[in-house]
């Protein structure tokens, strides 16, 4: 197939970029490189042996986005372009709802205009809210007591695709909702490098360990937890894009929705704990007040994914720190 990956360079994105042209898929990238490198195409050739194609091109800027549509020939959209930055999108909601809606709405008219028929959209978990719930399976309810405005464009954006496929059935929509990626690709030529201050805990754990922050502050012990420390459902960046993988195959027209996770939780002491096991050194942490936003407990119901894709996630945590830390030894 031929696939147009928007944010693509990302982190996730460059991982689905490798997996796609090792299974001999044909793979353009479209970004704007407000939050990647575009080195990161180098390191995808160094990998694979195909450096991708690629348009620098804005989601917000509508005629450059149809000119990339005009002779692409996609057979598939794979949609990871957004802004992620939950306390970001506090601060600057504007921001927020125009880069990542407006950035949508303008890829669908382009995908209608093209006849480009399939779309995996990269939501979160982020869109269940806060229920009272602990493990999330994907016929509760989204949309409810979401406590920011990053949170709210993904769920409106699933609304968005929900309605365009509605109005158009020979549309393929499969969303995707991602519990926490971490984790580095094996050759230790791709991993996370956030543009600026990172806020999630594995991006801050590594950059603890490598002296550039005092210390991890950890956002309250008092969560009704194994621990008290929050607990979430890490999984592995290169397990989170075989999950992709398997949805592809199960397309059809109408919207499809996946949580992608383990299944499993692990509190913030826990990852502290494996941390230190897998670098051999002691991480210094303070125990700080709740962040605000923050839920106790966040783990993925998985047994649908399983079931219908015939999908898993196979790394563990311990897998995802040791590459983390060889990307991080390289770069
Ligand atoms: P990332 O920031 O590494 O990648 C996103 C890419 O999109 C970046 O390369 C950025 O330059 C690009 N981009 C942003 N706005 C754009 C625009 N207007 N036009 C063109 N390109 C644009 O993030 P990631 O971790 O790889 O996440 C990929 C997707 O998965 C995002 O949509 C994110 O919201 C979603 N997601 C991520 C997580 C996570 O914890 N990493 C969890 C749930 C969902
Ligand atoms: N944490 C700390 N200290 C830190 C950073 C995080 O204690 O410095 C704790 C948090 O309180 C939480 C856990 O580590 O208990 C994980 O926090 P992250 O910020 O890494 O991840 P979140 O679960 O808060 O959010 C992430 C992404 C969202 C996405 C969501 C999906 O940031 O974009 O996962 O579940 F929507």
């Amino acid at each position: 197939m031929k696939v147009l990956l928007t944010g693509g360079t990302g982190f996730i994105g460059s991982h689905a970029a490798v997996r796609l042209i090792e299974l001999g898929h044909d793979v353009e990238i479209l970004d704007n490189l407000v939050n990647s490198k575009v080195e990161v195409l180098d390191k995808i050739k160094e990998i694979t042996g195909v450096k991708p194609g690629f348009h620098q091109v804005d989601l917000l800027d509508y005629e450059a986005v149809r000119e990339v549509f005009k002779d692409g020939g996609y057979d598939l959209v794979i949609h990871f372009a957004g802004l992620k930055a939950v306390g970001e999108s506090v601060e600057k909601p504007l921001l927020y709802y125009e880069n990542n809606i407006e950035g949508t709405i303008n890829l669908l008219k382009c995908m209608r205009e093209s006849g480009v028929k399939k779309i995996i959209f990269s939501s979160s978990a982020t869109v269940y809210g806060d229920t009272g719930e602990t493990k999330f399976t994907e016929e509760m309810p989204v949309g409810v007591k979401i406590s920011n405005p990053y949170g709210k464009t993904k769920y409106m954006i699933e609304e968005i695709l929900r309605d365009e496929a509605v109005a158009d059935e020979d549309l393929e929509v499969v969303i995707l909702r991602y519990f926490n990626p971490i984790g580095a690709h094996e050759s230790g030529l791709l991993g996370e490098d956030p543009n600026d201050i990172p806020n999630n805990l594995m991006p801050i754990i590594m950059k603890v360990a490598r002296g550039e922050i005092k210390e991890l502050k950890i956002y309250g012990d008092d969560y009704e937890t194994v621990d008290g420390t929050g607990v979430r459902d890490y999984i592995h960046v290169v397990d989170l894009v075989d999950g992709h993988l398997a949805a592809i195959k199960k397309m059809k027209p109408g919207v499809l929705v996946y949580n992608l996770g383990t299944g499993r939780g692990t509190s913030v002491l826990e990852m502290v704990k494996m941390f230190e096991k897998a670098s051999g050194e002691k991480l210094p942490y303070e125990i700080v007040g709740r962040r605000e936003g923050d839920l106790g407990e966040v783990i993925a119901n998985a047994d649908k994914a399983k079931k219908e894709l015939d999908w898993t996630a196979l790394r563990t945590i311990e897998d995802a720190m040791r590459d983390t830390l060889n990307y991080l030894s390289q770069n």
